[in-house]
């Protein structure tokens, strides 16, 4: 028997890095899991890699810039597991970053977009639907940047950082609803993403500065969300959990 035994879990970003981790971790304890990504393949290769290993997952392409797509996956997970009681609302990305004098306008939209604005329209339709059906618990994705910006990050340590306001905001007004909304602030984590944007010289100098001395695991993240979503954490509510070796607050 598992932890998350019959709960309903939509994962966004789930083809990759970290939130692929999150799908098997949450598949692992029991949870149903429906991937949902832009790249529609690289989602079904990881829906079946956890049926392999006898998990229940299903998958569907979807932008989580696009409402439209997102209510058509969160129906899609309702009509395959008869419900929706867990999401993490995980897809992002670091690309188009600058300075501030030197960030488009349209990269900054783009950015806000795809980091901030999906977390909203996820939770919009998450929200209204568990709370007609008894509550549920939400994890977003922010990252350390919303504490500690990056050098040269501005769009996207403006939209992490929106992410943390906008989780505790829900948690607020759903709360007494029986929802749950927390947010993981990933360190360093060896990704696809991190591997496509730092070379082998980069990636020493980020281990040489990290407390403890190595990246982070997608799994160190997938195990903090499993908690966020496990009756351990039930009067856990509207938090930003750190989840960095140590490395951003230190
Ligand atoms: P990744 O690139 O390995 O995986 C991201 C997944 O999201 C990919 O499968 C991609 O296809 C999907 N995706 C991107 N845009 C999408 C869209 N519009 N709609 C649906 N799916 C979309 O990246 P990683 O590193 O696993 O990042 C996951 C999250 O963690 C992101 O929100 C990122 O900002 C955050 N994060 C990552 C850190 C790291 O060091 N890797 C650190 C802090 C936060």
């Amino acid at each position: 028997m598992g932890e998350l035994d019959g709960e309903a879990a939509f994962v966004t970003g789930g083809a990759s890095g970290i939130g692929r981790a999150g799908a098997h971790a949450l598949a692992g304890v029991g949870a149903q899991v429906m991937i949902a990504d832009l790249n529609a393949v690289g989602a079904a290769e990881v829906a079946e890699e956890i049926r392999s290993a006898g998990g229940t997952a299903q998958s569907v392409g979807c932008d989580v810039t696009d409402e439209a797509a997102i209510q058509a996956g969160l129906e899609a997970t309702v009509e395959a597991f008869g419900g929706l009681t867990l999401a993490f609302n995980n897809a992002g990305n670091a690309l188009g970053q600058a300075r501030i004098h030197e960030t488009d306008a349209a990269d900054w939209r783009a950015s806000i977009e795809v980091n901030l604005t999906s977390i909203f329209l996820c939770m919009k339709h998450e929200l209204a639907w568990m709370m007609d059906h008894g509550g549920g618990c939400i994890v977003n994705t922010s990252s350390g940047a919303a504490r500690v910006p990056a050098p040269g990050r501005a769009p996207y340590s403006a939209a992490k950082r929106g992410v943390v306001a906008l989780t505790a905001q829900a948690a607020r007004d759903y709360g007494s609803l029986g929802i749950r909304v927390n947010t993981v602030l990933p360190g360093v984590i060896d990704t696809p993403a991190l591997r496509s944007n730092h070379d082998d010289e980069a990636l020493d100098r980020l281990r040489r500065f990290l407390p403890s001395g190595r990246l982070g695991d997608s799994n160190e993240i997938a195990d903090a969300v499993v908690w966020l979503c496990s009756p351990g954490s039930r009067y856990v509510n509207g938090q930003a959990l750190v989840v960095d070796g140590g490395g951003i607050l230190a």
